[in-house]
């Protein structure tokens, strides 16, 4: 791993596959604009385009000229310099020789540069071109790198990894037949999150929670991605795959994995991602009696009616299903996994029951207060902790109080920007603690499966519930 403050002096040419995207206007070249004005991209730094879109170097830049617009701290004077770290080149994903064009395109700016620069393949496509632009990266030999020691080669891939445990285990077979784990970079958005990786300082650069972490003192794990915006545009993408691959595939067990995972010891790469990997890997499969009783699923009202979504469509916008683990530290607590979309409410976040005291000085009587430590994601960045106080007055009575603790201000926040803009960094830098492994991809798919199979098999009927409603489906159905 190369120290992050470094990346300066990273020569490096990032290739986008699917430049002229959704993906790379919403989320990359936002986060490249902010690494651009902040001064944090390497000196050396150039930026190739590849799409199927036969335009003219000139249209590109006009294209990126007037998206940039759009972006925070945008002038004229810093989006043309901005342009000119570009280039385009047109090609299609599925023909070799445009890779062995693009080939020679890189060689120029090496030649220009007198060296054999660093080069990051990004893959910003819809999954079903992974397999052809890996197998013509591969052929063209594009991802050699120049020499052991000068000019990495890695390629960066967006989620979904397969549809299944069985499509993620071919891809990830191609994956490791052509290229080494080291040169996979596998995204997951939400590990780096501010407050998922505050996660891991909050429980082992503190004495405070984490000497009684576990079943002894954990009652239940309630893990939140609640949206108030529904499938919008999406439809085409989303109906093939419905919230729990969308984002409890990845996302919520990504925040399980960070609240259960044991101590790294160090702050390693490696060390991390094994934790993060062993503890998934002890998710209790589901059984067709799970599904049947807590892997709970809905739609919500309209869906059907968005462009690109199937008129009997019976994909899920909402899923709560309760998951358990098998190991020793974890056996018998339930970890409540919930999403949705077009939801009243945003709230993402994980909420930590803790058992109630036993023996308990409580007065008799009152109402008794569990413990609760919420690590809060959206709207709110933080951590609360309730518990029981005394009410003022001559009386030994209690009442729930709460110590608040607020990450930084709301505006500071600059989403997908700040989680986007590390996840280029940590590529350049070579540090893959951001990044899901294939052990990590293989156990979420793992536990997944039996859910989508018993859905599939209607083990679970689906509901049905109203837009912009707070539609939570009774805790009772999964506790
Ligand atoms: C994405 C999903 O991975 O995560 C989206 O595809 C979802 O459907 C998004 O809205 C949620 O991410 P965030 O950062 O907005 O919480």
């Amino acid at each position: 791993m190369e120290d992050k403050m470094q990346t300066k002096n990273i020569p490096t040419i990032i290739v986008i596959f699917g430049i002229t995207g959704d993906l790379v206007k919403k989320k990359i070249m936002p986060a490249l604009f902010s690494l651009f004005i902040n001064n944090q991209l390497p000196t050396t730094f150039k930026i190739v385009g590849f799409s199927r879109q036969d335009i003219s170097p000139k249209d590109f830049e006009k294209y990126l000229f007037e998206t940039s617009a759009q972006y925070k701290d945008a002038n004229i004077k810093t989006r043309k310099a901005f342009c000119k770290l570009f280039s385009y080149h047109s090609g299609v994903f599925e023909n070799l020789a445009d890779f062995e064009d693009l080939e020679n395109h890189l060689r120029k700016i090496d030649d220009d540069w007198g060296i054999c620069a660093n080069k990051l393949f990004y893959l910003a496509v819809p999954p079903n071109l992974y397999e052809a632009i890996f197998k013509n990266l591969a052929a063209s030999e594009l991802t050699k790198p120049c020499s052991p020691e000068e000019g990495w080669t890695r390629i960066l891939v967006e989620k979904p990894f397969g549809k299944n445990l069985e499509t993620s285990e071919q891809l990830e077979e191609l994956l490791s037949s052509l290229f080494k784990e080291v040169q996979i970079y596998r995204t997951d958005h939400y590990l780096a999150k501010e407050m998922l990786q505050n996660i891991l300082a909050f429980r082992f650069s503190n004495n405070l929670f984490e000497t009684n972490w576990g079943r002894q003192n954990i009652e239940r794990v309630h893990i939140r991605l609640m949206e108030k915006i529904g499938v919008e545009d999406r439809g085409n993408f989303y109906d093939s795959v419905g919230a729990l691959q969308d984002v409890g595939q990845n996302h919520l067990l990504q925040m399980l994995a960070l609240v259960t995972m044991e101590h790294p010891r160090e702050f390693s790469v490696d060390a991390i991602r094994k934790n993060r990997a062993d503890i998934l890997k002890t998710l209790v499969l589901p059984t067709e009696e799970d599904v049947r009783t807590s892997a709970f699923r809905a739609q919500y009202a309209g869906y059907r009616d968005i462009a690109g979504v199937a008129p009997d469509s019976q994909t899920e916008t909402y899923f709560k299903i309760r998951a358990f683990l098998s190991h020793p530290k974890w056996k018998g607590v339930p970890f409540i996994l919930e999403s949705g979309k077009r939801l009243q409410d945003q709230r993402k976040d994980i909420e930590i029951t803790l058992r109630h005291p036993n023996p308990c000085l409580c007065p008799k009587k009152e109402q008794h207060y569990k413990n609760k430590l919420t690590i809060g994601i959206e709207p709110i960045e933080g951590v609360t902790i309730h518990f029981g106080s005394k009410k003022e007055g001559f009386d030994m009575e209690l009442e729930e109080r709460t110590l608040d603790f607020r990450f930084r201000d709301a505006e500071k926040r600059t989403q997908y920007i700040e989680e986007y803009k590390k996840l280029l960094l940590d590529g350049i830098a070579g540090d893959q603690t951001l990044f899901v492994s294939s052990e990590e991809v293989r156990a979420m798919w793992r536990f997944i499966d039996p859910i989508i199979i018993g859905w599939r098999k209607n083990l679970m009927t689906l509901a049905y519930y109203q837009p912009d409603t707070s539609f939570v489906f009774a805790d009772s159905f999964v506790e």
